[in-house]
């Protein structure tokens, strides 16, 4: 380990998190029914220019009024560059008592867009005496939000989650898809030629390095990596794959964008049996090895070791706090 220490995370299940348009107030009660593990109350994309400020009294309403129970909830407000961001934070803060877990900052670009929230957010705190202290998390979005990741994810003690947001990246990078996350058929490689002279083409995945980027950045830092929206909501297949995947890279859970995705994160992001119970075997081997003197010894033909016991202590654990 390096002689920095990396701050411990807030400790919270982000396996589903559900979005919520707040011009849809009829929605609420349903998402607060089902088994979301974090609901995200959207004031942002999902919401039309003229319906802002009803969606953000509608948000103030069900802050105060719903029955939410013990799911976390974070509130998505417009980004840095519009006209909506102060009043988002403000009227949401001083009107609606402290059932808010979270602040979700879209389209952070810099440390200082963090900042500048975190400022709002404090002073509005000591002003009306919220005892809950309010976190923040961000999506990262944008090809400058990805240039500046490291910097933002060390941007304000009150940061819990770097989440990717893959329709946006897209259209910031300049990206020739207009996918939702997923994948692009056209984005592959042409193998070679085989015996037979066929060329096979192989997908490729066109998230991945943005991915891996912002989850090293999340966890040297103590934060949540979060897999951002999956568009095609009647592909369940596809959405499997991809949570899939990312939750292999390292990411907590992945966003729904309709309520048919909650349960496919849920079961995804939760360890998979046999992975605990190997990892629950790695533990019993490295313990009794341990005992006999041994550094590395061998399970089912494998070599496992110190690092090994780290590895499956991420699988056992996580495990152990979805079971809580
Ligand atoms: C989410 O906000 C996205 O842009 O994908
Ligand atoms: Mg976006």
């Amino acid at each position: 380990m390096s002689f920095t220490p990396v701050r411990t995370p807030v400790s919270r299940l982000n396996r589903s998190q559900l979005f919520v348009p707040c011009s849809s107030p009829h929605f609420f009660a349903k998402a607060a029914q089902g088994p979301a593990d974090v609901i995200s109350l959207d004031l942002e994309d999902a919401v039309a220019p003229d319906d802002k400020p009803a969606a953000r009294a509608n948000a103030v309403k069900a802050l105060n009024e719903a029955d939410f129970g013990d799911k976390t909830l974070s509130l998505r407000i417009n980004g840095l560059d519009t006209h909506y961001c102060y009043r988002d934070v403000i009227d949401i803060m001083e009107q609606s008592g402290e059932r808010l877990d979270l602040i979700m900052i879209p389209k952070v670009g810099t440390a200082a867009d963090v900042y500048a929230i975190d400022m709002l957010v404090t002073q509005i705190e000591a002003a009306t005496g919220r005892k809950k202290k309010l976190g923040l998390e961000v999506i990262i979005e944008t090809a400058m939000g990805l240039k500046n990741v490291d910097e933002i994810a060390a941007a304000s003690p009150r940061l819990e989650a770097l989440h990717f947001g893959a329709a946006d990246f897209a259209a910031s990078m300049g990206m020739q898809t207009t996918n939702i996350g997923g994948p692009n058929p056209d984005y592959g490689i042409l193998l070679d030629a085989d015996e037979q002279g066929r060329r096979d083409f192989h997908w490729q995945d066109l998230w991945h390095y943005p991915m891996v980027r912002m989850i090293a950045a999340a966890r040297a830092n103590g934060l949540r990596p979060v897999d951002g929206p999956f568009g095609d909501y009647s592909d369940p297949d596809g959405y499997r794959a991809q949570a899939r995947r990312s939750a292999i890279l390292g990411c907590e859970g992945k966003w729904a964008i309709h309520p048919s995705q909650v349960a496919l994160a849920n079961d995804l992001y939760t360890p998979p049996a046999d992975e605990v119970k190997r990892a629950k075997r790695i533990l019993k081997e490295m313990k009794a090895s341990q005992k006999a003197g041994a550094g590395a010894v061998s399970l089912d033909g494998k070599l496992i070791d110190a690092a090994s016991i780290k590895q499956a202590d991420v699988v056992v654990n996580k495990a152990k706090e979805i079971a809580k």
